[in-house]
């Protein structure tokens, strides 16, 4: 891949935020050009190599929940052989059995392309025996199960991948209609997992654009409704700390990020559909120098957030209706407005915006969320020694 070199960043504490990458070249050659030898230029080179050496230790978790089985495999097609996927599914059993389809499918398409892969559904005794086992009984229910909702799924994938011994993990949804897409996401986590100087870094993905169709003409759309709003408090909670009025934050609801294993076992995490605004919230928090940091290693070697913009257009299914956006807006400003952080002028201009939007009247607080702590705090030894990896799909841990 060729893409800029992120030069420019807001710092937060030991925060790194870096503004966002745009690509030149989605395949950058083999070997490393010789024209990039001078220091002066703009755009740096990541050969194939380097995307290799990440990819192998890559997993890629898949979340699905009862999304069509065509748009699922589409999505495997689009991930590297290198890279190790993880399917974790909370779809129905019943009345029909969409989790055995699911599998089926999965089992069948990883046997033909001979590509080790782990499938799981949410509910399953075996995934919650992981958490039990390992201390961390936060996310069960009453019935003893992972809870319901996407952050869920999520941990137990970070789980899962931890386990398997990778050093990175990522995230695709299950929806996307362009396996071209999700192959350009993973080229974009690897190559922006390799720029890392830390060992705790993140990427997160800016869609290039959405394909609509308005007035039966496609129109590719720049900001969802979700992200613009997102994003503008985003940036005003990083500005109440910086002095200084910022842009740089353009990724608060990214589904597709990827993060370095020690910083993805170091992050709190936020139920459902906030988990990835919550990211922020936990990194400014813990990171940010506002409070006594409870990882000292961390704030020792740095965090790095790289931010890039992909070229495909994010086309996924998109018929998830209005009260799914309404949910987004409150999921995502509800995680900031609670953060122990969060400014009494931005909780102000908060709970105007819900109110303003019809999602919480002004004298309400806005919804407190489920929060998990550091999965750090699981014990993988007591977790792992009755994991069945056969039972996971016909995976060897090998
Ligand atoms: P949007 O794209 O942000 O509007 O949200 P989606 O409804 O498309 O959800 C994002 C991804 O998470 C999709 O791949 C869903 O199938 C998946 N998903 C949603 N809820 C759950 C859940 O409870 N568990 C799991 N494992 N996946 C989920
Ligand atoms: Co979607």
């Amino acid at each position: 891949m060729r893409l800029e070199i992120p030069t420019n960043a807001e710092r937060f504490g030991a925060n790194l935020f870096y503004e966002v990458q745009k690509i030149y070249e989605l395949e950058g050659g083999y070997g490393t050009d010789s024209e990039f030898d001078s220091p002066f230029h703009v755009i740096q080179q990541i050969p194939y190599e380097r995307l290799y050496e990440i990819e192998k230790d890559l997993a890629i978790v898949i979340p699905v929940k009862d999304e069509r089985l065509r748009l699922l495999e589409g999505v495997l097609c689009g991930i590297p052989h290198n890279c190790l996927p993880i399917v974790v599914s909370n779809s129905k059993n019943e009345p029909i059995d969409r989790y055995r389809m699911e599998r089926n499918m999965v089992d069948t398409f990883c046997r033909h392309a001979k590509k080790k892969y782990i499938i799981a559904h949410q509910r399953s005794a075996e995934l919650a025996r992981i958490f039990k086992d390992g201390g961390y009984p936060q996310i069960l229910d009453d019935q003893g199960l992972i809870r319901h909702g996407k952050a869920e799924g999520m941990l137990a994938g970070i789980a899962l991948a931890h386990l398997a011994g990778k050093k990175y993990v990522g995230f695709i949804d299950s929806d996307n209609y362009f396996p071209g897409a999700v192959f350009e996401y993973v080229r974009i986590f690897s190559a922006g997992l390799s720029q890392g100087k830390s060992p705790y870094s993140m990427v997160r993905i800016q869609w290039h654009s959405k394909p609509k169709i308005v007035d039966g003409e496609l129109f590719f759309t720049k900001w969802g409704r979700v992200s613009r709003i997102t994003n503008q408090y985003l940036n005003l909670f990083l500005s109440h700390y910086t002095g200084y009025e910022s842009e740089v934050l353009r990724t608060g609801n990214a589904g597709e990020h990827a993060l370095s294993m020690p910083l993805a076992l170091s992050l709190d995490y936020s139920t459902g559909f906030s988990v990835e605004t919550h990211h922020f919230v936990s990194l400014m928090e813990k990171f940010g120098g506002v409070l006594p940091s409870p990882i000292p290693e961390i704030m020792k070697n740095g965090v790095e957030v790289f931010q890039i913009e992909s070229r495909n257009p994010h086309f996924h299914d998109a018929a998830k209706g209005d009260d799914h956006i309404q949910e987004m807006i409150e999921y995502s400003l509800s995680v900031l407005w609670h953060s122990s952080i969060c400014p009494k002028s931005l909780k102000k201009d908060i709970s105007n915006e819900l109110s303003r939007l019809k999602i919480v009247s002004k004298k309400e607080e806005p919804i407190k969320l489920r929060q998990y702590p550091v999965l750090s705090s699981l014990n993988f030894t007591a977790a792992a020694w009755k994991i069945d990896w056969q039972e996971h799909g016909n995976f060897s841990p090998s």
